[in-house]
Parts: structure tokens; sequence; C-alpha cells
């Protein structure tokens, strides 16, 4: 069985108490829940401090570079997140997409430069609402999985998918647990067909667009959904401990 995970990405939110609060908190949420991993995702400069603190939750950053050092002001690399214990990074969220025009390209190299290193990339895919109104939404999903992993040899542990249609992010708008779950099927059959069959069985596949208190139970009963990357919800720890009591199994 694959172990679910309930990732909370914080985006450009959060201070130093904070960081506190949640990680008190959540260790002490988090060590009793039955095959979850619960990953907290805050701005870079808070992820060695929440990592000091981790007891029962990993950590994610939400961003790296692909170079391992060098002239690259403002950017962090896969040897600095492993250096302070960061298990996990963010890849390919829309919002880098969009905002920060990051590429298929781009998002491959950084990819494969994580696994390299020994984090696991939580590559981020999803369609715009443009996309799903033209019917585009199972190839741009696929072609983004696809261009990502090309050419990469690795084991089902060194990678989670987090599917995220653009129109669900911060919009309050959540995937219908049918639509989600339809997705999610593509995307490990695109890995069955492409990589392996096995790989496919057991790579984790979260969701996240809007995941909340009460929508997240359901979501994450569907057969391929194992669990969430959440925003806005895990910014309110009560919420976010109600999220990852969902995905208990
Ligand atoms: P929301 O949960 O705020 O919609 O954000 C989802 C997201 O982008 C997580 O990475």
């Amino acid at each position: 069985m694959r172990q679910s995970i309930v990732a909370g990405n914080w985006k450009m939110n959060g201070a130093s108490s904070f960081v506190q609060e949640m990680a008190q908190q959540i260790n002490l949420h988090a060590a009793d829940l039955d095959n979850v991993e619960v990953v907290l995702s805050p701005p870079s400069v808070y992820v060695a401090m929440l990592q000091q603190s981790a007891k029962s939750y990993a950590t994610a950053a939400q961003n790296v570079h692909f170079a391992k050092s060098g002239a690259y002001t403002g950017e962090v690399s896969v040897t600095m997140l492993q250096d302070v214990g960061c298990k996990y990074v963010l890849i390919g969220h829309s919002e880098r997409r969009e905002i920060f025009a990051e590429s298929n390209q781009l998002i491959a190299k950084k990819v494969a430069a994580a696994m390299q290193g020994g984090v696991v990339p939580i590559l981020c895919v999803g369609e715009s609402l443009l996309q799903r109104n033209a019917g585009q939404e199972f190839e741009v999903v696929k072609s983004q999985v696809l261009s990502a992993l090309q050419g990469l040899q690795f084991s089902a542990d060194s990678l989670v998918i987090a599917y995220e249609p653009i129109w669900a992010i911060g919009t309050g708008e959540t995937a219908s647990p049918e639509q989600a779950q339809q997705m999610h099927a593509h995307i490990r059959k695109v890995l069955a067909v492409e990589i392996s069959a096995e790989l496919a069985e057991q790579t984790r596949i979260l969701y996240g667009g809007s995941v909340n208190a009460q929508t997240a139970a359901l979501l994450f009963s569907q057969p391929d959904i194992d669990g969430g990357l959440v925003g806005g919800a895990s910014l309110k720890v009560e919420d976010f401990k109600l999220i990852c009591s969902a995905a208990a199994k």
C-alpha cells in the first residue's frame, strides 16, 4: 500500500513564530497518524529552522536551482537542501511556471538535479481552465509529466507527483473527486505505459487545488489519490491537522 502524503505549501507566507507553532503542533499531531507522511514546505529561509524541530514531519523546499553551486545570485542548490536535512522539493509549481516563466525544459533539469542529489522532487503538473475547456487537459498533463522525467532512471520512492489544476488553485473551486480521480488514473497509466507498471503502482500522486477540511476526506478516498498538496488551508493549523487526519488509512 502506498503511504499517503499531506504536504502544506506555505508559499510566500509565514514568520519564525509561525514556524515554531507549526513545528510544535504538527510534531504532536502527526505522531499519531497511521500511514500518513506530513510534509511542511515553508519559504526557503525557514526550511532549516523547521527541519531542526522536526520529529514527525518532513520538510520540502518550494524551489531549487539545477546547478550544484556557483554564480546564481538568489538561488539555492540541492546540495544545500540536503545539507539541512530537507527531504523534498516542489518543482514545477504552476506559480513558478506562470510568474517566473519556468519551462518544461528547466523543470526537467531541476528534477534530474534533485534526484541525483538525493532530494525527492514533488513534480507539480496541471492544466489551465482554457486548456480544460478545449479538452486538452489529459494531453497537457501527460506532456508535463513525460518531459520532466525524460531519460531519467529512478525508483518510485524518488518521485512524488502533484496534480494541481490551475483553475482550482487559490480559487475555492476544488476539482470534484471524480475529475481528480480521472486525472490521477491517467497519470498512473502514463507512468505504466511509458516507464513501468511497477513504478506506476508505487508512485505517490497528490491532489492540490483548494483542498480544505471539508473536501479532503472524499478526495483522499479515491483509489489513485495518495494525499494532498495544500496551500491556503495549510496556514490554518487546525484545518491542516484535520486534512492530515483525513489521509490516515
Ligand atoms: P490552494 O490550496 O490555496 O488552492 O493552493 C494549492 C497549491 O497551489 C498548493 O501547492
